[in-house]
């Protein structure tokens, strides 16, 4: 029997890792600047979390959750998404009662959706989602987008756009409910069955549907932007300002509507047009949930947030830098009584400090330089037969190919020396 991961699972080899923690570092570092801690939830919640946060309309709820029964016969999901375990767990752990009012927290970690995979879409992907509860102003929703185009700059990402909508206050989203029942009752009998379903629901996510895309009523449905309140556009055109006074560039995307229930007033995506992704693609998205907290049992709390993919990002990246720094030395025995004593180098080397690997196969000394050169040693130190009984190793260096004697009780302090530290 021959096994195989998953479709829609990526196994991340040794090779990769270094990026893929490189681009870690990037998102801690960015964080740390923002004021921004981190958070860890669980993997899995209660399906009922994910059904009440993400919307039971949604394609996320409906299509694509991982959803299953634990022996004790309760339903548990795979997070789909960061949002909705950041709110639960904001709400059990009573964070609205912090001294400080606005929370700031970033999470980042593996997601799952039964998607068909293709480039930049896996059933486990990576998100590197920021949260910011607490306060309701648009300067949040502004720093939260302030935030996600750091992380493309830093990033180098060519190409990509940020969009943003506002689908306003609840006042906003009943008119706008109302007006789009009116624009698709007349073609509901040419839509497909989730639409019609969806009508009577929550008809804000017919516009998300893959089946009825091309339908011309798409084209010619209203925009959330003409049903703003009063105040909803106060605080749209209050964001917009802030991110001219930023001198962000922004599109104003009257078709944006984001797939998850939770959102209210600022929407935004930031979208990428690397061919590598497929044009047009989301890179990472978020927006404002007013909502969400008291939703899922809470005191009403106001909240916006964004994730990006970090699967994408990668794709986008681009970066054929080697990132492998290679280790400081690299310990070359020959014959039993050396890889003993190399053994007992090796360990007084790390306890100092130095990153060190060692032969354990047995080869001579050619296949050994083979691997020093592999790992981009910096010395690779050689121990055969006279320096175990002179008691010496000899060093080398690997750029210079310059060779030294080094006696046992001197390596640390030739290291150390060689080394700069
Ligand atoms: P989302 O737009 O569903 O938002 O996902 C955010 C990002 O995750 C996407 O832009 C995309 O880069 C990545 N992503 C989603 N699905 C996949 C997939 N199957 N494979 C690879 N990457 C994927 C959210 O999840 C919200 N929780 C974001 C948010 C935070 N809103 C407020 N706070």
């Amino acid at each position: 029997m021959k096994y195989s991961a998953p479709r829609g699972t990526v196994d991340i080899l040794p090779d990769a890792s270094g990026k893929w923690e490189k681009l870690e570092r990037i998102l801690r570092t960015i964080a740390s600047n923002y004021h921004v801690k981190e958070m860890r939830t669980p993997i899995f919640e209660h399906t009922e979390l994910f059904n009440r946060a993400v919307g039971d309309t949604t394609d996320v709820v409906t299509k694509e959750m991982y959803t299953f029964e634990d022996k004790k016969g309760r339903s548990i999901t795979l997070r789909p998404e960061g949002t909705a375990g950041i709110a639960r767990a904001y709400v059990e752990n009573k964070m609205y009662a912090l001294p400080e009012k606005l929370t700031k927290v970033f999470y980042m970690g593996p997601m799952f959706r039964y998607e068909r995979p293709q480039s930049g879409r896996q059933r486990q992907f990576h998100q590197f989602g920021v949260e910011m509860l607490g306060v309701e102003s648009p300067y949040v929703d502004v720093e939260c987008m302030m935030m996600a185009i750091t992380v493309v700059k830093a990033l180098g990402l060519e190409n990509v756009t940020l969009h943003i909508n506002s689908l306003g206050d609840e006042e906003s989203r009943d008119a706008y409910r109302k007006a789009l029942q009116d624009h698709f009752r007349p073609v509901l009998s040419d839509l497909c069955e989730d639409c019609n379903a969806r009508f009577e629901k929550n008809p804000l996510r017919i516009l998300d549907c893959k089946v009825d895309a091309k339908h011309e009523a798409m084209k010619t449905a209203p925009k959330t932007i003409d049903y703003l309140s009063e105040s909803a556009k106060a605080h749209f055109d209050k964001v917009c300002a802030l991110l001219d006074d930023l001198e962000v560039d922004y599109v104003i995307d009257t078709n944006l509507v984001r797939g998850l229930d939770y959102y209210s007033h600022t929407v935004f995506e930031i979208i990428s047009d690397d061919p590598k992704l497929g044009a047009g693609a989301t890179v990472g998205g978020g927006g404002r949930y007013n909502g969400l907290v008291e939703e899922i049992g809470g005191p009403a709390t106001p909240g916006v947030g964004f994730a990006f993919g970090l699967e994408r990002l990668m794709i986008a990246l681009n970066d054929n830098e080697d990132d492998d720094e290679g280790i400081d030395v690299y310990i070359m025995p020959l014959g039993e009584e050396a890889r003993d004593l190399g053994m007992q180098i090796s360990a007084v080397l790390r306890a100092n400090g130095f990153s060190v690997d060692m032969d354990y196969a047995g080869r001579g000394f050619k296949g050994q330089f083979k691997s020093a050169d592999r790992f981009k040693a910096t010395y690779s130190l050689l121990l055969g037969e006279d320096e175990v009984k002179g008691e010496y190793v000899n060093i080398r260096d690997n750029k210079t190919k310059e060779q030294e004697q080094v006696p046992f009780e001197d390596i640390v302090s030739y290291l150390e020396k060689g080394l700069g530290l």
